[in-house]
């Protein structure tokens, strides 16, 4: 689909798990892209998953060689937030899942960005109402949360806070499908959007299963995949998005909330101190070590 109008420039905050194929996605619909992290180690990551990915895709005839070598040429990658994001059209935010550090940096782009510019935050849970009064544009704030792995999976939820315009939503709803996407518009903000609310329920009923000491997570995922058709059981999604994540969102919502059903599990503490994180640590629940699956 063509590129959505006076949509040109795209600039991705954060080349972590979510970032870096965002960047990559948007490349590949035709966007210039300038993907950004304070980290220069997941920069180079980042950088370097371009070109075999690309030629991975081509080999196996699912992209043709010109959108491959167009798509690497609209992508560029910097530590330098201010030439990343400058003349973007667009932000997409995908840094840490912590509202102080998303602050700080929407007060830096609402600096740093031209006017016009939609700031999108690809947060899994915070909404846009508790990051848009720190900047002068809030009609331009809003979620656009993509799901991991980016590249691959077509839902994005689109939500509408009270401060977000129309104009910004259609643009954001449009700009998912010149990317491949299938966009969902919430009309409304609510913790954890639609996916997460009812995958949160899964994993925590699965969480509590482990702790009790009930069954194995091997055993865990083993039913959630055969009698519910779900692709990946929740110790397994978990090892995918990122144990850390996990534990960060639990523990923001207690300190929002107070209330301790929110606080992450024993099992889910443990590795989060060992930092065994899934899958980008090579061990989580499972273990991704050579030879291992
Ligand atoms: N992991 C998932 O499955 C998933 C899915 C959907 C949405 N999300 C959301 O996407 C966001 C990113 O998650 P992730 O899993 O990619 O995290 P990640 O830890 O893999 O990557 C985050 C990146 O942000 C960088 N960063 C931190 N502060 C920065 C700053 N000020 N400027 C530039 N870069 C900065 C870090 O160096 C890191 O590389 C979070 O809000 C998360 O809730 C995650």
């Amino acid at each position: 689909m063509a590129k959505v109008v006076g949509i040109d420039r795209i600039c991705v905050v954060g080349a972590g798990n979510m970032g870096h194929q965002i960047a990559l996605s948007a490349a590949l619909a035709g966007y210039q892209v300038k993907c950004t992290d304070v980290n220069e180690e997941i920069l180079a990551k980042a950088k370097a998953f371009v070109e075999p990915y690309l030629q991975e895709r081509v080999a196996k005839g699912k992209l043709s060689a010109e959108t491959a070598e167009a798509a690497k040429k609209n992508i560029a990658f910097t530590d330098d937030l201010e030439a990343a994001a400058q003349d973007a059209d667009l932000v997409i935010e995908a840094v840490l899942e912590k509202l102080d550090i998303k602050h700080k940096l929407f007060v830096q782009l609402d600096k740093i960005c031209p006017p016009h510019a939609i700031l999108a935050t690809n947060s899994s849970y915070i909404v846009s109402s508790k990051i848009a009064p720190v900047t002068q544009r809030p009609d331009k704030v809003c979620n656009m949360h993509f799901f991991n792995p980016a590249l691959i999976m077509k839902l994005v939820e689109v939500v509408k806070g009270p401060h977000t315009s129309l104009e910004t939503v259609q643009t954001i709803m449009e700009v998912c499908e010149s990317m491949g996407k299938t966009p969902v518009l919430l009309q409304k903000e609510i913790y954890g959007f639609l996916v997460n609310r009812i995958v949160a329920a899964v994993k925590n009923e699965a969480l509590y299963l482990k702790d009790m000491g009930i069954a194995s997570h091997e055993e865990i995922d083993l039913a959630v995949t055969l009698a519910l058709g779900h692709p990946m059981g929740p110790f397994r999604l978990m090892d995918l998005t990122g144990i850390d994540l996990t534990y960060h969102v639990g523990m923001e919502r207690y300190m929002e909330t107070g209330d301790p059903q929110f606080k992450p599990s024993p099992a889910v503490v443990e590795k989060y101190i060992k930092g065994e994180w899934g899958r980008k640590t090579g061990i989580g629940w499972y273990d991704y070590g050579e030879g291992k699956k």
